[in-house]
């Protein structure tokens, strides 16, 4: 797919296929994130790669918005470090929603469907994991091919109004 239509094509997709997705596909999904801008090139990540159906199961579980994940063939998780200050805290997100994207944008070139989800309770997520507490699980990303429609540029995105947000020169 051109990058342009991958990035108008791209859209949380909460249902998928029983369809396994390779793990070549994987391993380039993961590759996205692993290639992704950091702050200084911290790369204060890491991925893991989820495909067992007790540990998707499971993971479904963690958060009210985290539901899709247990029908999804695999999953992602992003790990960072616990943060040592709150300046390190917002840098990590920052850095963490780059390399969300870029996995996301990836995995829309293949025609596999992305879902975010947050993580509430943290406990439950590292221990699913084997995640030390060291260590926050910060997202998780359900990775399937869509059940609803294929992943194609969507015309009329739900967005505010381009003029609105969109400014040049002042505000
Ligand atoms: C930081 C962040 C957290 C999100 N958490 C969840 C979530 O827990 N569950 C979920 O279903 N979607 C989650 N989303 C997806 C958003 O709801 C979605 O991106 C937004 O509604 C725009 O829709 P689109 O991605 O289909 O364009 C999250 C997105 C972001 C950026």
């Amino acid at each position: 797919m051109e990058t342009w239509d991958a990035i108008r094509a791209r859209r949380n997709v909460r249902s998928y296929t029983a369809a396994p997705v390779p793990e070549s596909d994987l391993n380039r999904i993961a590759e996205a994130g692993w290639r992704a801008p950091s702050a200084s090139n911290r790369q204060h990540w890491d991925f893991i790669v989820v495909t067992d159906r007790k540990q998707l199961t499971e993971l479904a579980t963690v958060w009210r918005g985290a539901r899709h994940i247990a029908d999804a063939p695999a999953a992602i998780a992003l790990v960072v470090p616990e943060p040592a200050d709150d300046r390190t805290r917002v840098v990590d997100q920052y850095d963490l929603g780059q390399a969300t994207f870029a996995m996301m944008l990836a995995a829309t070139d293949l025609g596999i469907g992305t879902g975010h989800s947050s993580v509430g309770d943290q406990d439950k997520a590292r221990a699913i994991l084997g995640v030390p507490d060291t260590h926050v699980v910060s997202f998780l990303l359900g990775v399937g091919y869509p059940a609803d429609r294929p992943l194609q540029p969507i015309l009329k995105p739900d967005r505010r109004p381009f003029d609105e947000v969109v400014h040049y020169g002042h505000w």
